[in-house]
């Protein structure tokens, strides 16, 4: 599928934990338009994890490096990306985002709360597995205005299975 002018790149954002980068592989398979993970893709560039990013640069830098990366690929059109949860923290990357189709992954706090206590596999630097609801919901208090200053639609994520969720991206890109 060839993206139209004003969707030259679809964005998908959302707190961590919010589906991303589950969700970016099978849209962009559906779509048939190739996809990029920033986390992924930083991963590979630093050949370390965001973790050892965070601590040894601190999390200022990892944002600069971030939003470097971020300016710089987008650039190239025609991409489906996966975003950091706070790539929305940095104003030039709010103006790319709104440059976009950008997709908000809405999910409940205490959902994901559960789902990053479930999934040890990625470890991330702005969550510790002893935080509370309360923690985590002030993160989100203090995104919430610029994810959603960002988003051309907003996909409730809750009860819904990844294959709904494309769906209804699909449906709201035609
Ligand atoms: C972050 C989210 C992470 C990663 C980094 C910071 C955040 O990405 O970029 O740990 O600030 O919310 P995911 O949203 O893919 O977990």
């Amino acid at each position: 599928m060839q993206l139209t002018n004003k969707s030259q790149n679809i964005f998908l954002i959302g707190m961590m934990g919010s589906g991303k980068s589950s969700i970016a592989p099978l849209l962009s398979k559906k779509l048939n338009v190739s996809y990029v993970d920033t986390d992924k893709d930083l991963i590979s560039i630093f050949d370390e994890t965001i973790e050892d990013v965070f601590s040894k640069l601190t999390e200022h830098k990892f944002r600069i490096l971030e939003s470097t990366y971020f300016i710089e690929h987008t650039k190239q059109k025609q991409h489906i990306y996966a975003t950091g949860g706070g790539i929305i923290l940095k104003k030039g990357n709010r103006k790319i985002l709104k440059n976009g189709f950008t997709i908000l992954l809405d999910t409940p706090i205490n959902v994901i709360l559960k789902r990053l206590q479930s999934n040890k596999s990625k470890h991330r630097p702005l969550f510790k597995y002893g935080q509370t609801l309360n923690e985590l919901k002030k993160l989100w208090l203090q995104r919430k205005k610029y994810y959603h200053e960002c988003s051309n639609i907003i996909i409730n994520t809750e009860f819904k299975t990844i294959d709904e969720i494309v769906l209804e991206i699909i449906k709201a890109i035609k």
